[in-house]
This record gives C-alpha cells, structure tokens and sequence, in this order.
C-alpha cells in the first residue's frame, strides 16, 4: 500500500552542501547545531568544569529516522561520524553494567562528564533507540542529529563504535567545522581503561568496514583496496566481447553491502514519485510481476583513461585509470519504465532528452517527464540521478538488473539489484539499490553535483562546479589494448590470427598466446637478425614488420561506432580497423544473438587491425652518437617534459601507433588531452597513442630486435606494473611466458 513521504526534504539545504564553496555557516545552519534536552545539559557541564555537577542524565526516545535524499557532503559528514564508532567496537573488556565509570586519578579530561566502556558504546548500535558513536576518547548521543544529518541515516552505519574509518573514506569530515558539529552530541568520554597510552583507543580495536568485501580475482589491477577499484590487464579487458564477471572492472566508493544470498528476494526498493507518494518492491515482486529484459551495455567510468590524460596534459585528481575502466556485459533484469508506471507515475509523454519544454501543458496530476530526474540512492548511500525522459524512453533500455552475463549479479556489481543506464556515465548506474526518488532536481550527491563533471582547460583547478552539467551521455573513445610485432604476428601469437608461417612455430610457442600487454615496458615482438656470430645484431634500419592491434571503440547515447581509424606513424597516415562482428547481423539492432540484446548500440565495439610498421633508423654504435631515426616522435615537448618517459638527449628510434574512433553522428575524438584537459581528468577521449620502440638484443631470445612498447598502461605508472605482475605471477602466466622464451612476461 502506498504511504507518505515527506516531500523533497531539505532539498535547498542539501543543495547548498552540495556546493564545494558553501560556506560553513550553511552547513552550520542545516546540520542543527542546537542540541535540544539533555544534550544541552550535558554541554552545559562540560564548559563548567568547576561545578561538580553530577553527570547528565542520557536522553531518552528517539526520533523518527527520516532518510534524506542521496548525500553530498553531508553524507561525508554522516559517513565519517559513522566511522569513529566501529572504531572502538572491539575494545575494552566486558562490563557488567551500562553505568558509567568514575574517572581515574590519571583522568584530566572534564570530570563532569561521565566515563564510558567501550562495551557500553557497543551497546547503542544502530538497532539502539539512542544510537552513539565514539571519537578519539569521546562518546557523543547522535540521536537527535540523524534526522537533520544531510547523508541520511547512513550514519548508523557507525553507530555503537567508531566513526574514524568512515572518516577516512568520507574524507570532508576532516574539517574543523564537523568537529564542531560532533561536539554538540558530545555525553561523555572513553573509559581511561579502554585507552592506550597516546589517550587513544587501540589501532587495532578499529573495524574495517571493508571487512565483508568479496574476494576478488588476482589479475585484476588494484588502484585502491579499500574502497576497491580495479581493472582488468589488456589482455584480459576485451578478450571476448563479454567481459567475464570476474573480470568486469569495479569502482566502489565506499564498501560492499552485506546482503545475505537467502534473504535476496525480500530486498526492498522503495519508490518515491513527485507527490510524495511511495511505493515498495521486494526483488521477488520485481522478478514476478515484471517481464524479465537483457540489454547488452558496456559501463565506463568517466575516468577511464585518465592516467593518459595526466601523462599528456597535466595533473588531474582522481584513481590514474588506464584504458580499462570500462566492461562490456549482458545484463538481465526489468524495465525502470514499468516499475514506474506501476508505482502511479503519472507523466506527460516524455519528449526526447534534448528537446527542452513540455509538448503540452501539464495538468495538476501529470508533470513535466522532461523536467524531472530519477535519483538513485543504494545501500551504502552512494546517490545518482538521470533525466526522467531517459527513463521512460521507450528504447532507453533502462534496467532495474538483478542478472549479469547469465549469472546472478555478483556482489562488487551491486547484488541483489542494479540501475543499468545505457549509454550513459557508469556513474549514473548505482549499485545495490535501495531507493528511487522521481524528483524536480538532480541527485544533491557529491557524485552528481560534483566528481563526474567535467570542465574547460582554462578553469584550471577551481572551476565552476555548478555551471557544469553533471556528465550523462558520454562521447566517443577507442583504445589499443594489444600489440604483436615481428615474429609474434608470423608466427601465429595473435589470438584472432591464424599462424603465417607455421614452419617456424614450435608448439611451445603455440601454447602461449598471452601477452602481458598491461605492465609498464611491454616486450611485443621480436624480429631475428642474422644466428651469425661474425655479423653485428643490429641492422642500420628495421624491416617493415607486420605489426597486429586489438582494441575497443565506445560512443554514449546508443550511437554506433561507424568507423575507427588506425595510424602506424603517429598520425601521419592512416587505416582503418576491422570492427569484429560480435552481434549477428552487424548491429545491436538485432535480438538474435545471444551476445546482442537492447534497442541501440549500448555496448562496445572490438576492432582489429593489421599492417606494416614503417621502417625506422637504428644505432649503429652507442646511443649517443647516433643520429636520430628517420620517423618523428609525434609526441610534443610538452607531452614529453610532462610524462616524464623520454630522454630528450637520447635520439628516438620509435614509431607511435594512433587509434581513434568515429560514431554514426560523427563525432570522432580530439587529437590530443591538452584541448580537453580538466582537473578531474575525467572524459579523456583523445587519440590514443602508443610508443612502439626497437631495441637490438642479442640474447636469450636470439639475435635481433625486440620491439616494446611502456604506454598500453602508463609510463610512469610502475605501482600498478608491479601489481599487474604480481598477479600474473600468482596466475601462472608470467611462468607460462617466461617457459616460453619470447620475453613476455615483461619487465
Ligand atoms: N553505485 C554504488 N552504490 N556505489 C558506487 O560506488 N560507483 C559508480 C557506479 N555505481 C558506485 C555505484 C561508478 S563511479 C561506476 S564507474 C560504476 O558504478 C562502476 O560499476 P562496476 O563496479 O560494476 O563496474
């Protein structure tokens, strides 16, 4: 049955938190500093440290917890005061009673103030009427705080322990002005048994609020652990056009909900329409009385690609993703359109996205769909929102999935229930859903009103946060994700590619086609020089060797890849790729492949491409003193000076191969990062570039060339290398490859 809500609570108030240059008075403001009862009393004594008075009595009851739309700031505020809380949940001994303990002789802090065990803060936990949290050695009564705390009750989450975990993930708590907030719910102070010696609980006391977090696969290549974000290697990433659910990158902003497997069915979604109106769904109630969809969509994070926007144009905030912060996958689940109407969502027919203004005039029941967002709020209070005509857009695929690559959708993907957007920002696609609100504004989340924007170059790092509209459709990209140079492409390495020359494959060799394409300085080919002992390695010029490229192409909005252009010489002249036929029929258009499934292009296109390098100069004595090669580095000295990667004085014997992109609108990608740059580095699109350089060995692997390249991942960028490696090591494959004798297991 349908109840009440309150509508669009405090929205202005979370609106102006959401703003990076809210002054604090604002938050002051809203948060409610004036405590009210006891609470007063308790702050009252704690100034007079002279009076004697007996320590306050505590509050009793406890408000109705009203939960506010998704969290800016305040959910920072809310998560961090969670935080201290779990800290102290597994300190001190057990205690019989709940009374409070007389200070020590060795306890200067304010005696008027009660002492607390830490098994007694654990007591008042998020089911307590009176939940507390706990601060370095203070306990504080957050009662009455958690129906004005602008993230909601996702501060029970600390409650009955320490709120500092919370604190270091929701990192805008670190501000004088929330210490400030706090202290009005200050009761008391940690018992001085439960105390080190620095007046602090123990470290190892605090819990991990990533403690339930999945296991995850190895070959992953870890950015964070905690909150986890991850992306497959290059090999791994568009290997199949599905990327594996194991495999699939993750990008979490805070932990991984526990949601029991058997009590799936009776997670709740709760809806809430414009009037306030709300309405529930157990996840059995959406799987039975909806018909069941799959979409084919590729997610990408708006910071895929953003370690080469740092390398090529400057500093950026933000996790230095490489080009795998996006996954292709089949997703099942029901329409967000029929769960909507079913709620009582009464709209005029939306109009298309980019058409501004109601067709005609609403009536006093039906708003504007155009005018309208739908917010998105999951369990551990991450909040975004899409338009409302996105939603309701009859071929906008939008999925409530509780189902991915033919398999219950996995924990670091948002069981038991996800919103996929196609053709959006992966911003927009929230996990673990809890809540839909059908609102007048966007989500009041710092993700929406903040992080997933991006700006002009010339903003530099304090740009104008709420000019800019929050990232929705994303543009076009492409990246290379594999390079087999030489021997590699004779021989048969390329996975896609039949051996051409099968006399000089031995099985060996045949059993490893892996290449480890994701670590810094990769080893992609080698060409045999003379076996010769008399004659020198190195030639003056290398051959033009066959050189083969995989990769993937991406556009938002349902808008196809029509075309990607290839270019072995940094730009100067160019190909075209294959794109690899994954759907039957050729387009997404067509629900008769089991790869395939959604009204538009949703999911990415792999490509492939082959040719020949052009032929490149070489040294023929010490690298000094020989002339530079006859193909240009197209990388400019600004590129140069500011990745960090090449040796101005040594002379470049490499060549850049290019990829880039172009959808069925044509829109294709900028040249380069510098025209795009913004301090968040997110929407780097630009051509992607990689170095492919020869070196004359003359060793184990025979005499010759062996061609690298450092930048399918990142130059400079040796953390995650080493990560990828010690992954693969832990696989297999870096023995595989090293048995194998071609060198490719990097270095
Ligand atoms: N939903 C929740 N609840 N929490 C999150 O941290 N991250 C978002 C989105 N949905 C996030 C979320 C972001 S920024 C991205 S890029 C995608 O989830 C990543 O989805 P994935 O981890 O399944 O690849």
């Amino acid at each position: 049955m349908a109840t009440r809500a309150p509508k669009h609570f405090a929205t202005t108030a979370l609106r102006q938190l959401s703003r990076r240059d809210a002054p604090e008075l604002t938050i002051y403001q809203y948060c409610r500093l004036r405590p009210r009862g006891l609470h007063t009393s308790a702050r009252r004594a704690s100034k007079d440290t002279t009076s004697g008075a007996p320590p306050p009595k505590l509050p009793t009851g406890r408000k109705r917890l009203v939960q506010a739309r998704a969290a800016p700031f305040g959910l920072a505020v809310g998560g961090g005061l969670i935080a201290s809380v779990l800290a102290y949940s597994q300190l001190g001994e057990e205690k019989p009673k709940l009374d409070s303990a007389p200070p020590t002789s060795t306890d200067d802090r304010d005696p008027s103030l009660p002492r607390y065990r830490l098994v007694d803060v654990r007591k008042h936990d998020a089911s307590s009427s009176e939940p507390w949290v706990a601060f370095e050695d203070k306990v504080y009564n957050i009662t009455d705080w958690i129906a004005a705390h602008p993230g909601g009750d996702v501060i029970l989450r600390a409650a009955g322990g320490s709120i500092e975990p919370y604190w270091n993930i929701f990192t805008i708590h670190k501000a004088p002005h929330v210490r400030e907030i706090l202290q009005q719910y200050l009761i008391g102070f940690i018992d001085m048994a439960d105390l080190g010696p620095d007046g602090l609980p123990a470290a190892e006391s605090i819990e991990d609020p990533f403690v339930s977090d999945p296991i995850r696969d190895p070959r992953l290549i870890t950015h964070t652990a905690k909150p986890r974000n991850a992306e497959p290697p290059n090999e791994e990433l568009d290997r199949t056009f599905r990327t594996p659910n194991e495999l699939f990158y993750v990008r979490h902003h805070m932990w991984v909900p526990v949601v029991e497997e058997t009590k799936a069915g009776e997670h709740v979604l709760t809806i809430e329409l414009p009037d306030g109106d709300t309405k529930e769904y157990t996840l059995d109630d959406l799987k039975t009385k909806f018909p069941a969809h799959k979409v084919t969509v590729a997610l990408q994070c708006s910071g895929n690609r953003r370690n080469d926007m740092t390398r090529h144009a400057g500093k950026t905030n933000g996790l230095q993703w490489g080009v795998g912060a996006i996954s292709n996958a089949v997703w099942e689940g029901v329409r967000l359109s029929d769960i909507l109407a079913d709620a009582g969502l009464k709209v005029l027919d939306a109009t298309s996205p980019t058409l501004k203004g109601p067709v005609t005039t609403p009536t006093n029941d039906q708003d504007d769909a155009n005018a309208l967002h739908v917010q998105f709020t999951g369990l551990e209070a991450y909040g975004a929102s899409i338009p409302l005509a996105k939603a309701l857009d009859p071929r906008g695929d939008v999925l409530l999935a509780f189902g991915m690559n033919g398999e219950t959708l996995p924990r670091d993907h948002g069981f038991p229930l996800r919103a996929v957007v196609p053709g959006h920002v992966a911003a927009r696609s929230v996990k673990w859903l809890s809540k839909i609100v059908v609102s007048d504004e966007e989500s009041t989340s710092q993700w929406q009103r903040r992080d997933y924007k991006s700006f002009g170059p010339n903003e530099g790092p304090n740009p104008d946060w709420d000019r800019a509209p929050s990232i929705q459709e994303m543009p076009v990209t492409s990246a290379i994700t594999g390079v087999w140079v030489g021997d590699c492409v004779r021989r048969g390495r390329v996975p896609w590619m039949g051996p051409t020359d099968n006399s000089q494959t031995t099985p060996q060799q045949n059993s490893s086609p892996i290449l480890d394409m994701a670590a810094v300085s990769k080893k992609v080919g080698f060409t045999p020089n003379s076996t010769s002992p008399a004659e020198p390695p190195c030639p003056s010029t290398t051959p033009a060797e066959p050189i083969a490229l995989q990769g993937y192409a991406y556009s938002g909005g349902g808008r196809a890849i029509s075309r990607v252009d290839v270019s072995l010489d940094g730009g100067k002249t160019w190909d075209q790729a294959e794109l690899v036929n994954d759907c039957v029929g050729g387009t997404n258009n067509n629900n008769n492949s089991e790869n395939c499934f959604g009204n538009k292009s949703w999911a990415w296109k792999r490509w492939r491409y082959t040719g020949n390098l052009p032929i490149l100069s070489l040294p023929t004595t010490t690298p000094t003193t020989t002339t530079t090669s006859t193909t240009t580095d197209p990388t400019t000295a600004a590129e140069r000076s500011s990745s960090g990667c090449h040796d101005r004085t040594k002379p470049k014997h490499c060549t850049t191969v290019v990829v880039k992109a172009t959808d069925d609108a044509y829109n294709t990608q900028p040249e380069n990062h510098r025209g795009i740059y913004n301090v968040r580095g997110n929407l780097a699109t630009a051509w992607h570039r990689v170095k492919i350089c020869p070196r004359c060995t003359d060793n184990g692997a025979g005499r010759g060339l062996t061609w690298s390249t450092g930048e399918t991942y990142g130059c400079g960028f040796r953390k995650e290398a080493e990560e990828v490696r010690e992954g693969m090591r832990r696989q297999g494959v870096m023995a595989a490859a090293a048995a194998n004798g071609n060198g490719n297991g990097g270095k």
